[in-house]
């Protein structure tokens, strides 16, 4: 395909989307979370050009467009092209001189739907166009820049989890990162249990107001905690005892949110914990009380979401279900006895279509390794 369009033998890059098992709302809190990094990817294809332009196809869009290396636009103009030039801007940004270059990229991670497809996109963008210039960062490096290719460039407000799950990801293991000093620990995944993923094909957008109508409502609380005791300047940093104490304080909604994000982080270090042990049943409790806390407290779920939790509850084989991701629709993640998981699948599927008129998109998955070299 890129030898087609742009004449030249390209090196080809690939990036994976994620699916969150617990710990929803926590990163821009400098909590924690638990990603997994899925066999849904995006790849770009890339080689150097000598007349200055950057020239960019989208398979997935059939779209091209062009731009000068030498005049690269200074933020984002809400098209897909975003995401690859954001990359750009923030590398020259950190003082790279990027040449121009032909890029292809293709991706099946579902658009809009919570699987971070952007972050994968932003990670295999930077991959490529770094190895043009023969240059590297850490993964946790890496990740940071494509943060900050969402914060400063897109637009979103977006926390570290996804790029960083998609740079750093191990193979049929889930990640608990601490999003403070970006340590983290991996557990791995029995290979009795399977990820299914199940698309409400409600469609999610975290540029979208609620992503940031929580967030500042969960940082509202927070200040009011470090107005009392100091020392919080991040929700991680309070205690349920806080909130006990100060919550009367807060705006109802305020308070709710912090609630849910307090308690998440508890949960999701805990889940860490019972998988390491291998104790699946403790997992998929502290998915389901995530989910509660979720939908109920954050006020992050929709019906669609919250049916299809509810649905999952039902089936045999469950081990713990709930809606992952930014929230207001997109997947639920559903941790499945691997020998039960076709049978969920589509059991699920036709409760789902009977109860909505939707046919939902259901597939399962394994946990993949972070974003590489192909060729
Ligand atoms: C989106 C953001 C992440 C994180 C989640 C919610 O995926 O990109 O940074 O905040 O929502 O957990």
């Amino acid at each position: 395909m890129h030898l087609a369009r742009f004449h030249a033998e390209p090196a080809i890059f690939v990036a994976p989307g994620r699916v969150n098992l617990i710990g929803e709302h926590t990163d821009y809190a400098e909590g924690f979370v638990m990603p997994v990094a899925i066999n849904f990817a995006t790849l770009a294809a890339i080689s150097p050009r000598s007349d200055g332009k950057i020239v960019i196809w989208a398979e997935n869009y059939s779209e091209e467009k062009t731009f000068d290396a030498a005049a690269l636009p200074a933020k984002g103009s809400k098209h897909w092209s975003d995401y690859p030039m954001g990359v750009v801007a923030i590398l020259t940004g950190e003082g790279h001189k990027i040449p121009g270059f032909s890029l292809s990229l293709w991706g099946d991670v579902p658009l809009g739907s919570g699987l971070s497809s952007s972050a994968a996109l932003e990670v295999v963008t930077a991959l490529a166009v770094l190895s043009l210039i023969d240059a590297s960062y850490p993964g946790p490096v890496l990740a940071r820049l494509c943060q900050r290719v969402e914060n400063e460039f897109v637009g979103a407000n977006c926390g570290i989890m996804d790029q960083f799950i998609s740079a750093n990801g191990k193979e049929n293991h889930a990640l608990l990162l601490d999003c403070r000093d970006l340590s983290f620990r991996l557990a791995p995944i029995p290979a009795n249990v399977a990820l299914v993923i199940a698309n409400t094909m409600v469609k999610h957008s975290i540029a979208g107001g609620d992503y940031k109508t929580r967030r500042a409502e969960s940082e509202a609380a927070c200040a009011i905690i470090n107005d009392h005791r100091g020392g919080v300047p991040f929700l991680r940093d309070a205690t349920l005892e806080d909130l006990a104490k100060w919550g009367h304080e807060m705006e109802p909604k305020s308070y709710l949110r912090a609630k849910h994000v307090i308690s998440e982080d508890l949960r999701t270090v805990a889940a860490s914990e019972a998988l390491l042990k291998g104790d699946m049943a403790e997992v998929g409790r502290l998915m389901g009380e995530a989910h509660t806390s979720y939908s109920k407290d954050f006020e992050g779920s929709c019906a669609e979401a919250d049916l299809m939790v509810e649905l999952a509850n039902e089936l045999p084989g469950l081990i713990g279900a709930r809606l992952t991701g930014g929230g207001f629709g997109g997947c639920t993640i559903n941790l499945v006895e691997q020998d039960k998981a076709k049978a969920f699948a589509e059991e699920l599927g036709k409760r789902y279509e009977a109860k909505t008129g939707i046919k939902p998109e259901i597939h399962i998955c394994h946990a993949s390794g972070g974003a590489h070299r192909l060729s």
